[in-house]
């Protein structure tokens, strides 16, 4: 939809600037004509005021705290919806009727299982590898076995790769747990619901019966939910811009893994749960505090602040009422990271610092001490991420494809290095 344009005075030119409106939140001004009529380009390291495509799947208000996927805020798809539903939801964008919600839970639990082979893929990794450099190295690997999903233009296509992957990198990545304990691996149970039968191949072993915890279950499945989708976070950024080359999906997938691995991303549940432990005790909060204000100290609270939400992450609220449910049903009265985590909280919303900069708890502050009383090594926190943000990450990336706008992504630059120069032979240097 476009409605009025604006123009810029650039180098003595005049630019029109086209502008879209969206359905809800800021509109556009379409600068993809400014390079030809200005000779200029725009300039947005992080891209922190750049749309980078049109989307229908999530939409965040970081001023509100607000987080709607296809429009159906995440308080309620959590508290009322599964996990599988929610993918439905992406990637259909419709919540499913019962006869749907039935078939699509049939169709992703006749893909839970991954070749016989993988299992021999897994042998070529030391035992005490990080589980996220295991998903990478076996999600990219999964592109080598399905050689039937080069053709992406064909819709059918792209939805059976889209039910591989929700289907199949759980099983990956309670491989790859097990993989690192030295414990057999586990197969898919398609009697179990999706967050159950991802528990029962986490914890299960062959000499002894195993029965799921329904209340784990319960939390996991919303773990999953909260982690979904995202709009145009890093990774999911990272699987667009692979996808737009025509790549393999699994090879898309592979490089949204490695980008979610960064501690400034995914890899903050990992970092926030580490940083809790080296704070030690209440009593060295405002120490940490400090650092964390200190511009010549690289140190940042992880689990604090988000390139959108400027008010707290609507996830993050969840979290924490899930970390206590799940504390109560392990018979933890008092986590000692669980004090320190509130009680840095409360220190930091209240000083001039952080409420200065808008900094507030984000999903990750919660999830490492919910996962760490749900039994996962600190290892695994990411991985369970990767796990959710599959959904996201499939469902944008066939939007992208399927976007008749889009073409390989290629920014930029501002070139500041040397100007033309000769070779200079070696006795002259
Ligand atoms: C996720 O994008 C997404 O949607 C991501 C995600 C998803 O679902 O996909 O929500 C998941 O990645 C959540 C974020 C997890 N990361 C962390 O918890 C790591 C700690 N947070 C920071 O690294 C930081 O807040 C970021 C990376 C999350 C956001 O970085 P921005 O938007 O680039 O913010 P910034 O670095 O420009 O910070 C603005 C200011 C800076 O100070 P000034 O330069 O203005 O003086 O706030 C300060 C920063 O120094 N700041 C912090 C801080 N985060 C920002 N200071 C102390 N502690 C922090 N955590």
């Amino acid at each position: 939809m476009s409605t009025a344009s604006g123009t810029l005075n650039l180098g003595g030119k005049t630019i029109n600037l086209p502008v879209k409106d969206g359905t809800i939140g800021p509109s556009v001004a379409d600068i993809s004509k400014l390079y030809a009529q200005s000779g200029m380009f725009t300039y947005d390291p992080g891209f922190t005021s750049t749309a980078s495509c049109e989307s229908e799947i999530t939409y965040i208000d970081g001023d509100e705290g607000v987080l709607l996927h296809r429009g159906y805020p995440i308080d309620q798809l959590a508290e009322n919806g599964t996990f599988l539903e929610t993918c439905y939801l992406l990637l259909y964008g419709e919540l499913p009727t019962q006869e749907q919600k039935t078939d699509f839970e049939f169709r992703i639990q006749r893909h839970t299982m991954v070749h016989e082979q993988m299992s021999r893929f897994f042998q070529g990794f030391r035992r005490d590898a990080h589980p996220m450099a295991v998903m990478v190295g076996s999600i990219g690997a999964m592109s080598a076995f399905y050689h039937d999903v080069t053709n992406i233009a064909d819709p059918k296509v792209r939805m059976i790769a889209s039910m591989r992957l929700i289907a199949k990198i759980p099983t990956l990545a309670a491989m790859a747990y097990k993989y690192t304990i030295g414990q057999p691996f586990v197969y898919p149970d398609n009697n179990l619901d999706y967050s159950s039968n991802f528990l029962n191949m986490c914890y299960a072993v062959p000499c002894e019966p195993y029965k799921v915890n329904p209340v784990m279950a319960k939390a996991l499945d919303r773990i999953f939910i909260l982690h979904a989708d995202h709009e145009q976070n890093a990774s999911t950024s990272t699987v667009r811009l692979a996808g737009s080359s025509g790549a393999n999906p699994f090879a898309c997938i592979a490089a949204g893994v490695a980008c979610l691995w960064g501690p400034a991303h995914g890899g903050a549940n990992e970092a926030a749960l580490k940083m809790l432990a080296e704070i030690g005790s209440v009593e060295n909060i405002p120490k940490f505090i400090a650092r964390a204000k200190d511009k010549n100290d690289p140190f940042r609270l992880m689990g604090f602040g988000h390139r959108v939400y400027k008010n707290y992450d609507p996830r993050a609220k969840i979290m924490q009422q899930t970390c206590h449910e799940v504390l109560a049903e392990v018979g933890i009265q008092d986590d000692p990271l669980l004090d320190i985590a509130m009680e840095l909280e409360r220190i930091a919303l209240s000083d001039e610092y952080f409420i200065e900069k808008k900094l507030y708890p984000n999903i990750d502050f919660y999830s490492g001490i919910t996962l760490k009383a749900m039994g996962f090594p600190t290892s695994m926190f990411t991985v369970l991420f990767a796990v959710a943000r599959t959904a996201g990450w499939i469902a944008q990336w066939k939007e992208m494809i399927e976007d008749p706008m889009q073409k390989i992504g290629r920014p930029r630059q501002l070139y500041t290095g040397k100007p033309k120069r000769d070779y200079v032979p070696m006795d002259k240097r």
